[in-house]
């Protein structure tokens, strides 16, 4: 079964299944970040899901889009007030213009991208000069041999944050799935996009 369709038949189920693990990167992350962007932020989230993590900066009436691939899961999160919710597979180019969000989230979904080179390269592009680039990989995980995951070192991320001139700002670790059959621990990295 391909992931997309994975993800449209767990739609109803995934928020549930997702708090019921021990999620925290919708609460740690968010917080950093509204420390960091203006009250007119306009939001990008990749791989929204069922919103959580874009919820807090949807309390707060900040403008978000969200984008996903699961047209199961944009039904779901469309009870919420998004700017706009756009049907897109992440792997291709981003349907939205340049130099246009302030700030891009995706938590929990580059855990399904064995190559960070492409959303690297598109985020960069739609990003304002300035503009925060919000994401979690997965450190490790047990079992070790997840077929349907990809872990990414700090040394990986670093070189992609150089190599697409963005900047560190900040970089946590914790641990984020708890499950009977599997657990994981994340980074989350917050970069800044070089005007230079
Ligand atoms: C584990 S969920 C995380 C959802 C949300 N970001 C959160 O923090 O609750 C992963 C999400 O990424 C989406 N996704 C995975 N691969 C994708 C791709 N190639 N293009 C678009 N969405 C993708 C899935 O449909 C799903 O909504």
């Amino acid at each position: 079964m391909n992931l997309k369709t994975k993800f449209d038949l767990l739609a109803d189920k995934l928020e549930k299944a997702t708090l019921g693990s021990n999620y925290k990167a919708h609460k740690i992350i968010p917080r950093e970040l509204l420390k960091l962007i203006n009250k007119d932020a306009l939001i990008l989230d990749l791989g929204v899901g069922t919103g959580l993590s874009s919820r807090l900066f949807i309390d707060k009436k900040f403008s978000v889009v969200g984008m996903d691939f699961s047209k199961e899961l944009l039904k779901v999160v469309s009870k919420y007030n998004y700017e706009q919710l756009i049907k897109q597979d992440l792997n291709k180019k981003l349907k939205v213009k340049k130099n246009n969000f302030d700030l891009v989230i995706s938590f929990g979904v580059f855990d399904f991208f064995e190559d960070l080179n492409h959303i690297f390269n598109e985020v960069k592009r739609v990003l304002n000069i300035n503009g925060y680039f919000a994401f979690t990989v997965i450190k490790s995980q047990k079992p070790s041999d997840s077929s349907q995951t990809y872990k990414h070192t700090k040394k990986e991320v670093r070189a992609l944050v150089k190599k697409y001139n963005y900047k560190i700002v900040n970089e946590l670790e914790f641990l984020e799935y708890e499950k009977k059959d599997y657990m994981a621990i994340y980074y989350g990295f917050i970069l800044k996009k070089n005007c230079n």
